[in-house]
């Protein structure tokens, strides 16, 4: 029969050698289980004389605690490897490269912005707010635009119900306002531009009822219109990627700038094709002009010490022209061919420093 020592010495040896927890489970139930062997021992010990049964009880528990710290030990043990080779078995390598393709397209719109907002933030401008559901007077009337006035019938605006005050709301039909709530929250010099949703209630070929301007606000203490075109030729050569490209004022009319010019880029049309550069024809991209003193004022900024210049670009436009694509709506139709064909790599973040497309 088993000495006590023997015993435990051989369960303790059995136990450190368990390589898993099954092993160690069946080295547990041979020990303790209903055949076990202290449970056997333990049965034996209905024979004993009352004192016997004292003196053997006693040890025999001191054997069965030991087992059972032991088995706890080794199962800690056990666990701790056993999570380790799980983790090495599940390693996910994070230097891999990503493959992009899995992680769908980036759509035009939203490539076009990032190069332009790329290409300003090297100038020095900022990325300006506001929301696309607006007062009447942020779109409108602080821009010069007072009601009644025949600017209003142009924009074919989406009218909203008026908010709990009253106030009248639309959908804004151009980035502009973004201006008036620049100047009313920052003091001059300002240098921002805003990228955003334009809506107005209009549907061809040309015209979708949501499309993208930029804007931008240029506001300190000697600007001029020099500084306007200075900008739109910078920022146009860059984001066409044409070192020549020519632009060309044509002047006009909008109520918040004074004096006011149309933005032309030099191209040629030949067969139904548009080619950007300077070959002697020419396609409008934008309106600009001078901040007129009226806005300045309804903005709290002296017109007196401050001047400056406002542009805004239709972003489908500029998207259309630099990457071949022949229909607006096609831009909203969220069709997946499309977007795999026109959509760009995603984690390839347009800047300057190492080309805005590649
Ligand atoms: N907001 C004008 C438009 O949508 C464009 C513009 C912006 C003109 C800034 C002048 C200055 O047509």
């Amino acid at each position: 029969m088993d000495t006590l020592d023997t015993l435990q010495a051989d369960l303790l040896a059995t136990i450190a050698a368990a390589s898993d927890s099954a092993a160690l489970e069946e080295v547990r139930v041979s020990a303790m289980g209903k055949k076990g062997r202290i449970t056997a021992l333990m049965g034996d010990m209905r024979n004993l004389s009352p004192e016997e049964r004292k003196a053997r009880g006693a040890a025999l528990n001191a054997v069965k605690t030991a087992v059972e710290s032991a088995i706890e030990a080794r199962r800690a043990e056990l666990k701790t490897a056993e999570l380790a080779a799980k983790l090495e078995a599940e390693r996910i390598d994070v230097t891999l490269p990503a493959r992009p393709e899995s992680l769908g397209r980036i759509h035009p719109i939203t490539q076009t912005i990032d190069e332009i907002v790329a290409i300003f933030a090297d100038m020095g401008f900022t990325v300006a707010e506001g929301p696309d559901i607006e007062t009447d007077f942020h779109n409108f009337t602080a821009l010069n635009i007072p009601p009644e006035h025949p600017a209003r019938q142009m924009h074919d605006t989406f009218y909203l119900p008026p908010d709990a005050d009253g106030g009248a709301r639309v959908l804004r039909t151009h980035t502009s306002p973004v201006q008036i709530r620049t100047m009313l929250k920052e003091k001059p010099p300002i240098r921002i531009i805003a990228p955003g949703r334009t809506y107005r209630s209009d549907y061809d070929q040309t015209h979708t009822p949501m499309f993208h301007q930029v804007e931008a606000l240029v506001i300190g203490e000697d600007i001029h219109m020099g500084h306007l075109k200075g900008t739109l030729l910078e920022f146009c050569r860059a984001f066409f990627q044409i070192d020549d490209l020519p632009i060309r004022f044509r002047p006009s009319f909008f109520p918040f700038t004074e004096p006011s010019a149309e933005i032309d880029i030099g191209c040629a049309r030949k067969g139904g094709e548009m080619k950007l550069g300077n070959f002697g024809d020419w396609l409008e991209i934008g309106g600009s002009g001078m901040v007129h003193p009226k806005v300045l004022e309804n903005c709290g900024i002296d017109s007196t010490k401050y001047q400056g210049f406002a542009f805004g670009m239709g972003i489908e436009r500029m998207a259309m022209l630099k990457y071949g694509i022949p229909d607006l709506r096609t831009f909203f139709e969220a069709d997946l061919r499309w977007l795999k064909h026109y959509g760009f790599v995603p984690l390839d973040q347009p800047n300057l420093a190492q080309g805005l497309t590649r």
